[in-house]
């Protein structure tokens, strides 16, 4: 339906009932229905008339079928998932309607130009929150993007709408598969669910959900629509979606390194590597209360900012060379930490040196730390870096990094390091930039003055805890 279809459709249906509502105004359209202010005695809704033309197009079953779906949400209530009152097919009209809570506000499309970045985060764990609330109820949405999220005046609140394409999970007989070219949006579609290869698993429709999340984060940090560039044609636009990686660079890097990890194309990597506390998060506040924090934080972004011009670059020449990407990790991570080591100033001399493992995908890197007695070190702290290349990504390549540290009074070797739990997954240069990073060297520091302090060293050696991430 295009605007001109939509004016008319609008102003033909003024001033008259469906379903018993009584229709006067408008709020707005998408591709299939209009939306306008209702009543019904005392009762005020805001009913969604389903365009007669998509009716005739996709089959008048299949769209019953969609607002029953939609109805079974009668009487759920979630502070940011609009609420639906009503629903069916007007017996005097023919039109099939869905009734709803008003929301009188533009959606994030609309408003995408005002929304202040410091409003970015909070707004984004709402929209993932009435995902999951949907997911807890074993449905998906299918269709998140920012013309179907309404942003109050104040960017305090948001509200997803638009769940004319719910889906129950789990059911893959159902009428609409063979109806797919009209479920969803193309711009926000993730590759699997562009082909049709998603899984009717829980799992499966979640990462559809946070790919179509980040899209949405990513329009919110960059100020326009995911693949802008590809309008036309609508090849162009499919190629994209499948192979282009796009450009998210903005001044909270926790925010972009989310939306980064949410657009990656292999659902089963975006699965391992987002997860719905990475959403929740966002609404806590970062502790960077000391100045010089929040320098190096500001000294980070530079970096990152500068470092996401270059995985641009990167991204068009597709499939990559593990050699050479796992080499640039290891001299790049090097003297990143060697400039950490510069400004925390409290490491004894180090020693650092990095091996690869071309087969396994990965590298690791050994900073070593001799004994100091005057700084109260009296054994050897050495910190091991292992970071794994997980996916390729079309040539912006993803990686998984956890971090091990040894306190002994002798040369450590490999395997004398346990494994620990990933503390960061995400691109290079966001590995760089990451505050988890100068964590680890810190946190292992710590760890070992508490060793001393308490004063048990094994012969063999100890295996320092070092406070593990969530990645
Ligand atoms: N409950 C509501 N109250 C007020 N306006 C709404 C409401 N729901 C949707 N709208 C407006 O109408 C537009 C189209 O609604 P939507 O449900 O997305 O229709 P479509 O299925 O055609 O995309 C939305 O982008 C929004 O601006
Ligand atoms: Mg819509």
């Amino acid at each position: 339906m295009d605007s001109g279809q939509a004016s008319l459709f609008r102003d033909s249906l003024q001033e008259t009932s469906i379903g018993g509502w009584h229709v006067s105004g408008f709020y707005g359209n998408g591709k299939s229905a209009v939306v306008l202010p209702a009543v019904r005695g005392i009762e005020e809704g805001a009913i969604k008339v389903f365009h007669p033309e998509l009716i005739e197009r996709y089959g008048k079953e299949a769209q019953l079928q969609r607002i029953r779906r939609e109805s079974s949400l009668v009487g759920a209530s979630h502070p940011h998932l609009v609420r639906i009152l009503d629903g069916g097919e007007c017996a005097v009209t023919g039109h099939l309607y869905v009734v709803m809570e008003r929301i009188p506000q533009r959606n994030l499309h609309q408003a995408l130009a005002d929304i202040p970045m410091d409003a970015v985060p909070k707004l984004m764990a709402q929209v993932a929150s009435a995902a999951r609330f949907l997911e807890d109820r074993g449905l998906a949405h299918r269709d998140i993007k920012p013309e179907n999220i309404a942003v109050s005046d104040d960017f305090s609140h948001a509200t997803l709408l638009d769940l004319g394409v719910l889906r129950p999970i789990g059911f893959s007989d159902l009428t609409d598969v063979s109806q797919r070219s009209f479920i969803g949006t193309l711009r926000y579609s993730s590759p699997e669910f562009l082909l049709r290869q998603e899984e009717d698993t829980i799992e499966g429709w979640r990462a559809v959900t946070f790919y179509q999340l980040g899209a949405v984060l990513h329009d919110l940090l960059m100020k326009r629509p995911l693949f802008h560039e590809y309008g036309e044609p609508f090849a162009g636009l499919v190629e994209a979606v499948k192979s282009v990686n796009p450009v998210v660079q903005a001044d909270d890097a926790r925010c972009v390194n989310l939306a980064r990890r949410c657009l990656i194309k292999n659902p089963a990597t975006r699965r391992q590597l987002v997860t719905w506390s990475d959403f929740s998060a966002l609404d806590a506040p970062i502790d960077a209360t000391a100045p010089a924090t929040r320098d190096r934080i500001r000294e980070r972004q530079k970096v990152l900012r500068a470092s996401a011009e270059h995985a641009a670059q990167m991204s068009a020449y597709g499939e990559i060379n593990v050699r050479g990407e796992l080499q640039d990790v290891c001299n790049r991570l090097e003297s990143r930490i060697a400039t950490l080591m510069n400004d925390l100033a409290c490491f004894p001399v180090r020693q650092v040196r990095s091996v690869k493992d071309v087969a396994q995908r990965r590298c690791t890197t050994f900073v070593s730390f001799e004994r100091d007695v005057e700084l109260g070190l009296h054994d050897k702290l050495c910190v091991l870096l292992d970071v794994e290349l997980v996916d390729a990504n079309n040539g912006s390549p993803i990686y998984r990094a956890s971090s091990s540290a040894v306190l002994a009074d002798r040369e450590v070797e490999a395997s004398d390091f346990a494994a620990t739990a990933p503390f960061f997954s995400g691109d290079l240069p966001a590995l760089l930039d990451d505050i988890a990073l100068e964590e680890q060297f810190t946190g292992a520091l710590d760890a070992a003055y508490l060793a001393e302090e308490q004063g048990r060293l094994p012969a063999s050696g100890t295996v320092l805890r070092l406070t593990e991430g969530k990645a």
